[in-house]
């Protein structure tokens, strides 16, 4: 699949949602229901990181929920991109990129959504075909002005920014012409996970679904 196809997918999803939820999911019980939770209050769009050892099988579980589109997230390695579209993931996501991982991206067709921060690192994906980026660790870059400046010389370039994000800065963010959604973890939060409080998880998502951009 080409970077240009790629980039493609990523801005549809960010057309179903204004926030895409960064999940860790610790306990494999917990996925269908904070799927459910979360597609109930607006937010179809789910990114299940890679940092949990159920993580595979929760994309799996997950997947099978009606109306969300479940996508793998931390994929640091070819490896982590081949077992992402082997447990079900509709798309990947990257902290970073490297020339490893985006050719796995090429390779599995799974649509990858690589992080970048400077104007050098955005220049190279551009190059490459890809103009839907992340941009993490957001606020620890310099949050919102920095990604405005960015979109100065380079506008063509779209971003979904994570790191950091809540429903309190989540605004300053989603205002900007070169982001189309954002992503972020507050609206998973690990003790209403633990205490299985879904109803607190799908108002957390319907906050987030309502914002403006
Ligand atoms: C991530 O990939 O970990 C995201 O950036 C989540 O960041 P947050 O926990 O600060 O929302």
């Amino acid at each position: 699949m080409t970077p240009q196809d790629q980039s493609k997918f990523a801005r549809g999803l960010a057309a179903h949602a204004p926030i895409i939820p960064v999940l860790v999911i610790e306990d494999l019980a917990h996925a269908v229901p904070l799927a459910r939770a979360l597609v109930a209050g607006g937010l179809p769009v789910l990114e299940v990181t890679l940092r949990s050892a159920c993580a595979l099988d929760a994309i799996a579980a997950m997947s099978e929920v009606e109306g969300g589109i479940v996508g793998a997230g931390t994929i640091l390695t070819p490896a982590d991109m081949k077992a992402a579209k082997a447990a079900g993931a509709r798309f990947a996501v990257s902290p970073g990129a490297t020339d490893r991982v985006l050719a796995a991206a090429e390779d599995e067709a799974l649509p990858l959504l690589p992080g970048a921060v400077t104007a050098s690192e955005v220049m190279a994906l551009y190059e490459r075909g890809y103009d839907m980026l992340k941009f993490f660790p957001a606020e620890a870059v310099g949050g919102a002005p920095a990604l405005k400046s960015i979109g100065g010389p380079i506008p063509q370039v779209a971003f979904c920014p994570t790191g950091g994000i809540s429903l309190a800065n989540a605004q300053s963010y989603l205002s900007l012409s070169n982001v189309l959604c954002a992503g972020g973890s507050w609206v998973a939060p690990k003790a209403a996970m633990a205490a299985g409080d879904w109803e607190a998880i799908t108002s957390l998502a319907r906050e987030a679904a309502a914002l403006p951009r």
